[in-house]
């Protein structure tokens, strides 16, 4: 264990932040040339997203970023992730740069190392342009060097400021929630895709990192939700399903990058549908990384379900326990045992958790200036609890991010799920800190010594 860690307590220069992205604050997503993306698409075609809901103005974040930084500052936060729109970048995916998009994250960047704040960056968070899309999009494999160029022309502008990149943001949820389920952009629903979607992801991956390597002087890594899969009996087929379930979520991403294979469930659960990959892929994907992203929200219990297509597995709800708005059970144990399955699997790789929260049903108002959030409240302190078990059982975790910083566009649930700390009055575009931003600021400004 590293000397300055003494078992209970946060390590030195541990980064306290919160994190967003992109479409879900900005707002103005055609602004100053930038080029529209899946995601503006998918919003304005009715019945896709809850209530109508779009990323038109969002938290407006776009214009009143100052305001934003200003906000994390009296936080007391060290550290900030957020995601860079690539249509604000290359309005159409490749090509022609628009300076204009460049500019806003250069002077957000600048905002933030001002106040003291260490950024994040994450270069893709599910908008891709739609002019990458009207040419097959994550279908095709072009989109490796296409996605390369774009991390490089960042990098190549941001990389004296920044100081830690991630590529993609959960690529289980783009090629499940995009291609294979349909809830999410582009909205397609194809067995047949889905695999192909994946290994252009992690060949994505790969390219930018390589392009990284070429141009940046920095750490990079990639963001993966990671969700434990505990089975629901001892019987063969919910231990099978389980597996099988732990493959697809947890194993289908992390494997190829840091260990060069898919997991071999895989061409089980898609069957015919599984293609055989050139093994020179697997050197493209499977790139030394500076660290590791989790995203940790719940866990699943799972059981056999022949009905459950295409994994055949599924969750079973536990009773008594708290459930989020989003339908997810309050397991902080999952975090213990998720990092503990990180580090024996894929080695001591450095880990930050780049998001952690949850939405709740908060009061619609607030009093006097305050909101009370005290199931948001009990979740940090039950999270936080658990990492600090973690960072003394010895894992490498060098810091936090809580989803979100802001009450934001929740995708296709729309505005209806609340995740800030920060609570948005969408008409005024109002922030009040919750009870759990105060909660929150108190952790921090302790260093973690007082949950
Ligand atoms: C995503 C966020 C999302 C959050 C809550 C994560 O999967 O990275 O964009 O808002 O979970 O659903």
């Amino acid at each position: 264990m590293d000397a300055t860690v003494r078992p209970g307590n946060f390590p030195e220069g541990f980064l306290w932040g919160a994190a967003t992205s992109a479409y879900q604050i900005e707002g103005s997503p055609l602004a100053d040339g930038a080029g529209a993306s899946i995601w503006q698409r998918f919003c304005r075609t009715p019945g896709l997203v809850a209530n109508g809901d779009t990323g038109e103005m969002a938290c407006d974040h776009y214009r009143r970023y100052r305001e934003d930084v200003a906000l994390m500052r009296d936080l007391g936060l060290n550290a900030y992730r957020f995601s860079i729109a690539w249509g604000r970048v290359l309005p159409a995916g490749r090509g022609e740069v628009n300076a204009a998009g460049l500019d806003f994250y250069e002077r957000l960047v600048d905002e933030l190392l001002r106040a003291g704040i260490e950024p994040l960056v994450t270069l893709y968070h599910w908008d891709l342009p739609a002019a990458l899309d009207e040419q097959g999009g994550w279908l095709n494999p072009d989109i490796a060097h296409w996605f390369a160029d774009y991390a490089a022309t960042v990098c190549r502008r941001l990389d004296g400021r920044v100081k830690k990149w991630v590529t993609i943001n959960e690529p289980w949820v783009i090629s499940d929630g995009g291609y294979l389920i349909g809830a999410l952009a582009p909205g397609h629903r194809s067995r047949v895709e889905a695999p192909i979607v994946t290994h252009n992801l992690l060949r994505a991956h790969g390219a930018a990192v390589q392009a990284y390597r070429a141009e940046g002087r920095h750490e990079i890594g990639l963001v993966v939700n990671l969700e434990p899969k505990y089975p629901a009996s001892t019987g063969a087929a919910d231990l099978a399903a389980t597996a099988r379930a732990d493959a697809y979520m947890n194993r289908q991403y992390l494997d190829p990058a840091l260990l060069g294979e898919y997991p071999s469930e895989l061409p089980e659960i898609f069957g015919d549908a599984w293609p055989e990959w050139p093994s020179a892929d697997f050197k493209l994907i499977r790139q030394p990384l500076d660290f590791i992203g989790v995203n940790y929200y719940t866990r699943s219990v799972v059981r056999a379900d022949e009905s459950a297509w295409p994994v055949r597995a599924s969750a079973v709800r536990q009773s008594g326990a708290i459930y989020t708005e989003t339908h997810w059970e309050v397991f902080p144990q999952g975090l213990v045992d998720t990092l503990q399955w990180v580090r024996q699997r894929y080695g001591d790789v450095p880990i930050y958790i780049t998001e952690n929260g949850a939405a709740f049903a908060d009061p619609a108002t607030a009093v006097d200036g305050r909101l009370d959030d005290p199931l948001r409240v009990e979740y940090l302190r039950a999270h936080l609890s658990a990492l600090r078990e973690s960072i003394a059982q010895g894992v490498d975790v060098r810091g936090y991010c809580v989803w979100s910083l802001l009450d934001n566009f929740e995708w296709a649930l729309g505005y209806a799920k609340r995740f800030g700390i920060v609570h948005v009055d969408y008409a005024t575009q109002r922030r009040t800190p919750k009870a759990s931003a105060d909660y929150y600021r108190r952790v921090i400004a302790s260093r973690g010594t007082v949950l």
